[in-house]
């Protein structure tokens, strides 16, 4: 209804805006409603890519038009929107080429985004192991999260939402909060806190953003990234107006080998081929436990957790007594988990999902470890 109701809102301001210059067509702009300070339909000022959707108009000579659409739904939200031909441009796409084949088209970049290492404001840090023997709050889910529980010796404190995570940095129940950026401001602003925000460059931590039209308006698409380009001082002061910057920066290159090289495979090859070429021999087995031993125990930090050796520190997280919890199921429970996480627990904490983060190789190495521990009571 909100939503509706500031759609009509916009477009009717478009509308006047527009005065009796009728021959232009409006540049029609699909933005997210809910993304503060990116955009967002309520209050005063609605968000960066609003007033760079403003200013892309103006330069083109057309009125603007915005067409509030969420984008929770991902590549989803491009389909029915942008592809739909409900607007000409939608902000804020990941500035990837082929990210939905040949029908989306980016220009740009728009805006870099990404992971921030929140401090309160007199904290300093030079190096990402000065967090460990902290408490580190991040967001369920989150790469942050996969990032952090590769560093040994880091307390984390998980949250549902960055949100959640930056209110207990401000209340001391934690020492520092690793989360995506856009609430920062505001979570400022609603404390009265002014945080270090400390940029963290590495793998899947940062992206920049990008303009996306639909395949067929080539023409508009070097339009905007001439725009665009001419416009990075602007656009970073806009930036800085809500409140987004950085204080400082440091490079952690924190994926483990494995996992990085799984993204350079082209193409996964067929479960069937892979079974019958990997049937392993009695040696392999054991090196593929051992294997699994020194990724839960170190490279993938589940002994955070978990505790070393999956010895838990409580009777549920306790990895050695899943066949006793669930007998034949335990292999499928451990799947199951691994790969969704789970967010319902005894202790509270959050169980991060892997799925995008460790290979299948790795957790099927975990799991071969996993299985000479089990116990029978
Ligand atoms: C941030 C803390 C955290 C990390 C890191 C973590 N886990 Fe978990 N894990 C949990 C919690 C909490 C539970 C749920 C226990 C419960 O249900 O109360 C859980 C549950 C599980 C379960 C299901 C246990 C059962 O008996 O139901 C498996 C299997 C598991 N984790 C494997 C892993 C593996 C493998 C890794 C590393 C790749 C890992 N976990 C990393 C917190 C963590």
């Amino acid at each position: 209804m909100r939503r509706l109701a500031s759609l009509t809102l916009a477009a009717a301001t478009a509308f006047l805006l527009a005065g009796p210059d009728v021959a232009a067509e409006p540049l029609r702009v699909c933005l997210d409603p809910d993304t503060p300070p990116l955009s967002t339909a309520q209050g005063d000022r609605h968000g960066i890519y609003y007033e760079v959707g403003e200013r892309l108009a103006a330069a083109l000579g057309r009125p603007f038009q915005v067409y509030w659409w969420p984008t929770d739904l991902g590549k989803r939200a491009i389909r029915l929107t942008l592809l739909a031909d409900r607007c000409d441009v939608m902000l804020g796409v990941p500035h990837v080429k082929g990210l939905m084949g040949p029908r989306l088209l980016v220009a740009g970049p728009l805006l870099e985004l990404g992971y921030v290492l929140v401090l309160p404001e007199e904290g300093a840090i030079d190096r990402i192991d000065e967090l460990v023997g902290r408490r580190v709050a991040v967001a369920f889910n989150s790469e942050a999260q996969n990032a952090l529980a590769t560093l040994d010796g880091v307390v984390p404190v998980t949250f549902r939402e960055p949100e959640q995570a930056l209110r207990a940095l401000a209340a001391r129940e934690a020492d520092a909060a690793f989360v995506w950026e856009a609430p920062v401001p505001w979570i400022e602003r609603e404390t009265g806190r002014r945080f270090t925000v400390i940029a963290i460059d590495g793998p899947r931590l940062r992206w920049q953003s990008a303009a996306g039209v639909a395949r067929g308006n080539e023409a508009l698409r070097d339009r905007l990234d001439e725009l665009l380009r001419g416009m990075r001082e602007e656009i970073a002061a806009i930036a800085r107006s809500y409140g987004l910057r950085y204080d400082g920066r440091l490079s952690w290159n924190w994926l483990p080998a494995s996992a990085e090289r799984r993204s350079d495979l082209p193409v996964e090859p067929s479960p069937i081929v892979r079974v019958a070429a990997e049937a392993p021999a009695a040696d392999d087995l054991r090196a593929v436990a051992e294997r699994g031993r020194e990724l839960f125990n170190s490279v993938l930090g589940c002994a955070h957790c978990h505790g070393p050796d999956a010895v838990g520190p409580d009777k549920p997280r306790d990895l050695r007594r899943m066949k006793i919890r669930y007998r034949t199921g335990w292999v499928d429970a451990y799947w199951e988990t691994v790969r969704e996480g789970r967010l319902q627990t005894q202790s509270g904490l959050v169980m991060p999902a892997w799925k995008d983060t460790a290979s299948e190789e790795d957790l099927r190495a975990i799991l071969a470890w996993l299985t000479g521990l089990q116990v029978s009571r």
